[in-house]
Order: structure tokens, then sequence, then C-alpha cells
């Protein structure tokens, strides 16, 4: 399938006077796909009960006119001032206690039925008025769920719900006091209603509560996206899809992807290098205006994997945002390799975010296509010498990589909730391994911990914190390798420890005896060159020991096939380790200079250089932004 561009477009934002040369204008440029409506509630029902489609059906019919395919989206995200008066106790709260107020969007609390209830109703009216449009070829639910911190809410409605959820998990409030380990510090409860949210506690909640809280939230995402999707499958059969965001851990974004048909994410690559990442100050600087090499693909990868092989991205930066501590443009070349990244990783469709550049509220500091004057903005022209291309790329098939990374939300949830060293998120770990693996020139799928890892070559699996029995059958019996990573299998599903204590590798004789986490500066050397930073378990075992400290504790170990890495690596040691890895099953790698990652296609092989300077790659220059485009025979 040929990958299409599109934008996203706010027709309310503009006189309707506007509209049609807007529309004429997208397909000059040669644009495919036109988002519409993820935040016009207030224009389409002014009034509880009052609709007004009039101005809708009309945009709808000049994008249509214009030869555009539409994504309608549901307008959840932003409830209007009205539902506030209708629904009082509507709003979210946050962990402070505070309630979020009416200005801004995302508003509403997740567990408060009736807002779902309105938020079905609306979907409703809109699936039963626009379903039939031929042009309206997908459906976004909602936008951005998690975005602004909003899928925990601490609400008296999530309050209620979570003693709900509680009690169909646990039938009776012992078992929960065992499962939580409720006896220390007297904390047993006589019934589920004495439960309150792990926000009040004088000092650090139960960290079973906590993950349990978060288990609980996630679930009423999946609920809440569930219910909207119900609806549109009464009307559609058009593919139902919803954005998500860029390191956004706090629901589980493979369970809400059962209810749909298409992963897409938004992607903000400067913004995301300075506020998501924790890299240091010197690669921030470095990367500034091209983003991190190696976090858009990440995403593409996980995406892919979250849409069982659909994905698309649904935002894509076209010049400096607005919410980042500071703001640049994007280098010259950038825009184009983002776009060209994304289809190397098999992207159905990009939509730049947003057409024109609003004067108004509060993105008007963030660019688009188009300036608030209407004339072309700085990515304009790439924008379109990068359709021209496309056009004359062929069919980018997808090609299943030999190297398997285990991505798990639930483990997010718990070393957030239990770090024990500063930083350490399963997030970052699991990325890094990525960034080791890119560094090795490898393209990588990421999988769930619930997926067949069989036809990998190499499956890494970091920090996963619970065992799932179908998992370790399957690591058993890998026919290739397998590397755990630190902390894996460290936890019970209750968040105890094991009683064989860490990682509960049955066919492994390992024990971690215990954990030092340390910090910046205070790095341990290793035998083979590089260093442990942040985490480092002390290991019995009589297992073949493979890597060592230069003081001699045991790092890495082996049996068979199946390895169990005992540290957080630096990056030298990543690379070194897992080269040496793909040596032994002659997995072909390729060390990258810094900044240059490569991705290999079913049809073609995309190399991309991320840095500002002209490189020497393979004895040519290789100019900054710059994407070679080597059809694969
Ligand atoms: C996204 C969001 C958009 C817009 C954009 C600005 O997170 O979905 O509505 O706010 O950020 O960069």
């Amino acid at each position: 399938m040929k990958p299409k561009l599109g934008c996203c477009y706010y027709p309310e934002h503009w006189p309707q006077s506007r509209w049609r040369e807007d529309a004429q204008r997208m397909r000059d440029l040669g644009l495919s796909w036109v988002r519409i409506g993820e935040f016009a509630w207030s224009r389409i029902e002014p009034m509880p009960g009052q609709f007004d489609f009039e101005w809708l059906d009309k945009a709808i019919d000049i994008l249509a006119s214009a030869g555009l395919q539409i994504i309608m989206c549901t307008p959840t995200a932003t409830p209007p001032r009205w539902m506030l008066d209708k629904h009082p106790d509507m709003l979210g709260v946050g962990a402070d206690g505070n309630t979020r107020g009416f200005g801004s969007r995302r508003h509403y609390c997740f567990s408060y039925i009736p807002y779902r209830e309105e938020s079905v109703a609306i979907t409703e009216v809109l699936a039963k008025r626009y379903a039939a449009h031929l042009s309206i070829q997908a459906w976004q639910i909602d936008n951005e769920y998690s975005c602004h911190d909003t899928t925990r809410s601490y609400s008296e409605a999530a309050l209620h719900a979570f003693r709900l959820w509680l009690e169909d998990k646990y039938h009776e409030i012992n078992e929960l006091n065992r499962a939580w380990g409720n006896v220390f510090w007297s904390m047993e409860y006589n019934d589920f209603d004495q439960i309150c949210l792990p926000n009040v506690s004088v000092t650090e909640a139960n960290p079973s509560h906590f993950l349990d809280f978060y288990r609980f939230s996630s679930d009423q995402v999946v609920a809440y996206n569930r219910a909207q999707a119900q609806v549109l499958r009464k009307y559609t059969t058009a593919p139902l899809i919803h954005n998500y965001m860029g390191k956004s851990v706090d629901f589980d974004h493979f369970k809400v992807a059962n209810d749909l048909d298409v992963a897409s994410w938004d992607s903000y690559p400067l913004g995301f290098l300075v506020d998501r990442l924790s890299v240091d100050d010197g690669w921030k600087k470095r990367f500034e205006c091209q983003g991190d090499p190696d976090l858009q693909a990440f995403h593409h990868d996980l995406y892919r994997s979250v849409g069982k092989g659909r994905w698309w991205v649904m935002e894509q930066q076209p010049g400096p945002v607005n919410w980042a501590p500071n703001n640049p443009a994007p280098m010259p070349g950038m825009v184009r390799l983002w776009t060209l990244e994304a289809i190397a990783h098999q992207a159905e469709a990009l939509c730049y975010f947003r057409w024109r550049q609003a004067p108004f509220a509060q993105e008007q500091m963030h660019a688009g296509l188009l300036r608030p004057d209407s004339q072309a903005a700085v990515a304009f022209d790439e924008v379109k010498a990068t359709i021209a291309e496309i056009k004359e790329l062929g069919d980018c098939k997808h090609k299943k990589a030999s190297v398997a990374l285990i991505f798990d939300y639930e483990s997010c949830w718990a070393w957030e909730t239990q770090p024990q060293g500063q930083g350490f998120e399963h997030f970052s770990l699991v990325f890094e391994f990525y960034r080791g693996l890119r560094r090795l020139g490898l393209s990588i799928d990421i999988l769930p911990a619930t997926a067949d890892i069989n036809k990998y070559e190499l499956v890494i699996c970091a920090a996963l914190f619970t065992w799932p029995d179908e998992l370790l059958r399957r690591i058993e019996s890998h026919p290739g390798l397998v590397l755990i990573g630190p902390r894996s299998g460290s936890k019970t599903p209750d968040f105890q420890i094991p009683e064989t204590l860490p990682p509960s590798l049955p066919f492994l004789d390992c024990k971690v005896s215990h954990v030092e986490t340390f910090s910046t500066g205070c790095e341990r050397q290793l035998e083979g060159g590089g260093y442990i930073r942040n985490w480092q378990e002390i290991l019995e075992t009589s297992e073949t020991v493979i890597e060592k400290t230069v003081d001699g504790a045991s790092v890495l170990i082996r049996k068979k096939n199946c390895l169990y890495l005992a540290a957080w690596l630096d990056a030298q040691a990543m690379v070194r380790i897992l080269e040496s890895l793909c040596d032994e099953i002659k997995l072909e790698t390729n060390r990258m200079p810094e900044g240059v990652r490569q991705r290999q296609s079913g049809s073609y092989r995309f190399v991309f250089n991320y840095n500002a300077q002209s490189i020497d790659y393979q004895g040519q220059t290789f100019a900054p932004a710059a994407v070679k485009i080597e059809p694969i025979i």
C-alpha cells in the first residue's frame, strides 16, 4: 500500500469563505487525508440537545468535493462549558487533590459514568449523520488519552469505581490484605469501602495499592474508549483509530487497541527531545533542531505493534511547537526526514499538524503548514517536494525484523511505583536496548509480553516486573537467543518479592541476593569495557559467567541460549555485548556513525543522517538531514 499524507484542519477556526481555497490548496500540495472535528463540540452542540450541523455538513462537502478523504473525530476531549453545568462532578481531580477546572481541555474524569454516556451520545449523533458519507474514511476516537496527565483521576467517581474494581478482583477483603501485605504497618482493611485512593496517605502508599490503582485507571481508559468504539461499529466499517502520545505509558495501549483497527501517534521530535527524554545536555544540544535519532523510530515500531501492523502518524510537527521549554525550528530537511522515516517503518499515513497556524488561543505560537496570514510557512515547500518524492517511491513492504524487544505497560507502572534508584524506568531501559540495537544498524520489532517470540533470532526482555507463565514457557523452548535484562521477574503479580527470589527463572540457577543503585559519577567498570550505571544486582549462581566487573561481580550469566544481565549498561558496554550476541548467531550488524541510523523494509534500505553536520559515510559525504533510499533487490 502506498503511504498517504494529510493534515489536521479546523474549519471552525476560519471564515467559511476560506474553506474552498484551503481544500484546493491541500489537494494542490498533494495531500490525501484531512482530519477534522476533534475539538469542535461547542460548535456542533452549542447548547445541550441543540445541534448545528449546517457548518459541518458544508465543511465536509467542500473537503470531499476537493477529493480529500476525511478522518472524522469524536469531540470528546473537549466537553463544552454547558456540560459542566449539567454534570458538575464530571471533572478529573489531580493527585494533589485539586479539581481540574474548565478552560483548556481533557477536564473529564474517565470514571464519571454520566460523562461516558454523554460521550457515547455525541458519538452516536455524529455516526448517524456522517457514517454513510463516502469521503469519511476513518474515525478517530477522542484525542490523546493521557495528555496533560489525565489518565489517573482522584475524584469521588474514581474512588467508588476503584472500590468496585477491587471487590471484583479480590472478592474477599482478606484476599486483598494478603495480596497487598497489609499486615505491614497495620494497614489491614475490614471492608472494601474503607479503601482510599493512594494520594492521601502520609508517606508513600503501599506499592501494591498504587499498582492496582494504576491498573484500574488504565482499565477505565479501555472501557471509555470501548464505549465509543462499540457505537461507531454499529454505523461504520471505516477503520477506528486513536492518536496516542509519545512516551505516554500510563494506560495499556495494547488493550485500548483491541477495540480499534489502526494505531496512530503524534510525533513532535523537537519538543520530545527536551521534555520527555533523560539524555544529557550535550545530546540535547547536538540534536536540538533534528530530534533524538531513535525516539521517533521507537514509537513507530511500538505503534506498528500496538496496531497489529496497521499504524499512522496522526500529527507530525512541521515547525516550532509552543509547549516545550524552548521551541526551535526543525533544521531544513528534517520534516522530509521524519516523513520518510515513518514510511520506512511502514506508516500507512502521516498528517501534518496543523494546516494553518491559529492566530488566537493557547497554540497561537505553534507553526502549521501555513502561517496565520495563509502564506506558506517554512516547511510548506519541503512537504511539497517530499510528497512528490513519495509518489515516485514504490510500495514499502514490511519485513519482519530478526530482533524482538518486549515492551510492557504494567512494568512501566511497577517501576514508577518503586524506582529504587533515581530514573529507573521500564521505558528508559527498553529504549536504551533499542538505541544499542540501532547503533548496530539493526531493525527491531517491539512486542507485548503476550506475543509469540518463536520466529525471532534474538529476543530481549528488560525490567519486565513479573513473568506471564506463557512467556516463561516460550523463553524456555525458544530456539534463538534470549537476553533477559535486570529486574525482570523480580515481583509477583501482586507486587511482592517472589519466594524463590528474582529473577524467578525456573530453568536458570540464579538468585538476586541484593540490589545496589547509584548516582551518576559512581559507575562501575566492566572487565570487557564500558560501565554499569544506575542499577546492579548481586547474583548467587552456578551458571556460566560471561561478563564481570573489574571487582569480580558477575554481570552476565548464561545457560544454553538464555542469558541474564544483572545490570544497567552504559552505551559502550551495551553495544559491545549486543554485538557479540549478534555475531554468535551470525546476524549481520553494522556499527553506524553516531547520529546515522538505518531501517530495512521489505523493499528499501533507508539511511538517515540526524546530524547537523555532513559526515563521511561509506566513502561518501552524507549531508545533514539527508536520507539515502536504496532498493533491495
Ligand atoms: C498534541 C495535540 C494537539 C496539539 C498538539 C500541539 O499533543 O493532540 O491537539 O495540541 O499537541 O503540539
